[in-house]
């Protein structure tokens, strides 16, 4: 006899995971939307020494990282929270503010763990297509909050579609939204959308206590191996309702040091930073020149429709045949297209020439 699961596992969707993890050899692996860059020695050596110390458990408030988040960010430590990567505060945030009759606004494609949150929880999931550009559609959104409303998520730089909006469209969003209503603004790429600096959207905590920055350090910090997410919040309920719904010690001493480590190095942030923009420039070229037109990316990856012509299961087959793992469209919300992460720039060649060789 199978084991009886409970009702909730089958609403559950299955979080669509990359490939290519057990290739071995020099693999394009460009699926995840991960830093090329190792992380810095300083870095590697922070984590090294806290292993040291493992047979103690981890500090359950994360003092230190909370700390040197408040100094970067200039946010009270009351109001950080700190999750086993973003998406760890994700499901928190899902756990502590959903319940059957509540609803949860999103748009549509977008961050593939959204859809988890009212599954787990069943909550009335709202999703709002992209408009014409693939950016959200704030006006429909606004449109969609309703007294049940608990919980809106605005992704920007939207994952997959690598679009963002503007500073001043996102802040009359959050100023439209209820204050009893959590808008959750998930910047995992923000330090790559070139429209902003990623600080600004800081000004608008003070003035709105249900505003939720999401942040991680699996991005432009290249740490995403040891899970590592914050939120920046306008209050400080957020954090305490987000550590009571997990244990305790959900982050792990190496995870906490080499953090703590990473915010020293801004100047290393701004090198990848610039390092995706330059790829992200020879990629788009490379793209056109095949006659692809990518979505303007404010992030590092780009995003795509393929020729009509081309099976998308055909292709991404043809590019990994290559040593080039990228992600299928179909998955992520929209067949056809495929969303590939700027890597190496001998990794972004060796793409361009797989995709012109496999069309
Ligand atoms: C939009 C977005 N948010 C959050 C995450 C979660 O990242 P992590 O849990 O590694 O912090 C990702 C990861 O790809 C993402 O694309």
């Amino acid at each position: 006899m199978a084991i009886e699961y409970s009702e909730r596992i089958r609403r559950l969707p299955v979080y669509p995971v990359a490939g290519a993890y057990d290739l071995g050899g020099d693999v394009a692996m460009l699926a995840s939307n991960e830093s090329p860059d190792p992380p810095l020695a300083a870095v590697v050596a922070a984590a090294q020494r806290a292993v040291a110390g493992a047979n103690r458990y981890p500090d359950p408030s994360n003092t230190q990282l909370r700390r040197a988040l408040s100094n970067r960010y200039g946010v009270a430590a009351s109001r950080i929270a700190i999750g086993n990567g973003s998406c760890d505060v994700l499901l928190a945030a899902g756990e502590a503010l959903l319940e059957p009759g509540a609803e949860f606004v999103y748009s549509w494609p977008s961050f593939s763990v959204y859809p988890h949150l009212a599954a787990a929880s069943g909550a009335r999931a709202i999703t709002v297509g992209l408009d014409e550009d693939q950016c959200h559609d704030l006006d429909a959104m606004a449109a969609e909050v309703t007294a049940a409303t608990r919980l809106v998520i605005v992704c920007n730089p939207n994952n997959p579609t690598s679009t963002a909006l503007p500073f001043d469209r996102i802040a009359a969003f959050v100023e439209s939204v209820p204050r009893h209503v959590a808008v959750i603004v998930d910047e995992a790429y923000c330090e790559f959308n070139m429209l902003d600096d990623p600080d600004t959207t800081l000004d608008l905590l003070p003035k709105h206590s249900n505003l939720v920055l999401l942040r991680t350090f699996s991005k432009v910090y290249g740490l995403c191996g040891l899970r590592v997410g914050f939120a920046l919040c306008g209050g400080d309920d957020f954090p305490r309702a987000v550590d009571q719904v997990r244990q305790p010690f959900f982050s792990n001493v190496a995870a906490q040091a080499a953090a703590v480590e990473a915010l020293k190095h801004q100047d290393a942030v701004a090198d990848r930073v610039e390092r995706a923009i330059v790829a992200r420039v020879e990629v788009e070229s490379g793209l056109n020149e095949l006659g692809i037109e990518p979505a303007p990316s404010q992030a590092n990856f780009c995003w795509f429709d393929l020729p009509e012509d081309a099976g998308e299961a055909e292709v991404v087959a043809g590019l990994a045949q290559r040593g080039v793992i990228v992600r299928a469209g179909g998955a992520l919300g929209r067949e056809g297209a495929l969303r590939v992460t700027y890597g190496t720039p001998a990794h972004n060649a060796r793409f361009l020439d797989a995709l012109a060789a496999v069309l």
